[in-house]
């Protein structure tokens, strides 16, 4: 009996993990969203959960979130993401990230670098919003809706 609980739980433990793979996925993909395109999904979760090098998802993003409008329901579509080195949009633009239709941005490329970056998200409608602390990670909904409020702008 002891045994035979230990190997389904092994079983179990098994099924659970490799559900988290899928064997098919691309992982070495290269995306990152654009204005208007509405492939992406599951809005508001830590996509990098599943979209990692080993992950369920297609492509391993490097940086990823969502923005919603001040009602922190609405997807804000068509906005873009930037990433500087300096606060307020100061020092050199690191990269660009359009988001897409969806109100989800991603992109496969490695463009944090080492020393971090400050983002500023602007709406379709011209809106900007700044985040005053320097960051490594670009998995943005894994602070964004867990720790503290969803990112957003009108
Ligand atoms: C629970 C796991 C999971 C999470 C979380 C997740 N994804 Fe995915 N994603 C997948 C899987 C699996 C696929 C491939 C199958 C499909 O299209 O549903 C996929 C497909 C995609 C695709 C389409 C790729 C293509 O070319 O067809 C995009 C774009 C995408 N995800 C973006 C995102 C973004 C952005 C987030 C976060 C807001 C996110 N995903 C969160 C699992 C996830
Ligand atoms: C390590 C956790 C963390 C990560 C990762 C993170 N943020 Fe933030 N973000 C915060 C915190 C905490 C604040 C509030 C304090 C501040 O502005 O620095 C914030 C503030 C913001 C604000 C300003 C919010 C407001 O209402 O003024 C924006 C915009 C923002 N973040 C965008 C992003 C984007 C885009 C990404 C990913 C590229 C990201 N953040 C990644 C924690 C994080």
């Amino acid at each position: 009996m002891k045994i035979a609980g230990i190997i389904s739980l092994m079983v179990t433990l098994f099924v659970i993990l490799s559900g988290c793979k899928k064997e098919d996925s691309d992982n070495n993909a290269s995306m990152t969203s654009v204005h208007n395109e509405t492939e992406s999904h599951n809005n508001g979760e830590a996509c990098m959960s599943c979209h990692n090098s080993g992950g369920s998802g297609e492509g391993s993003f490097n940086v990823a979130g969502s923005v919603y409008t001040e009602d922190l329901s609405t997807a804000n579509a068509n906005g873009t993401v930037y990433l500087y080195s300096g606060q307020n949009g100061t020092g050199t633009l690191v990269a660009t990230i359009e988001v897409d239709g969806k109100g989800n941005f991603f992109t496969t490329a490695s463009v944090i670098p080492a020393a971090g970056v400050y983002a500023q998200v602007k709406g379709a409608s011209g809106n900007v919003k700044n985040m005053s602390q320097l960051f490594t990670s670009g998995n943005c909904n894994s602070c964004h809706g867990v720790g503290t409020a969803k990112i957003w702008v009108n």
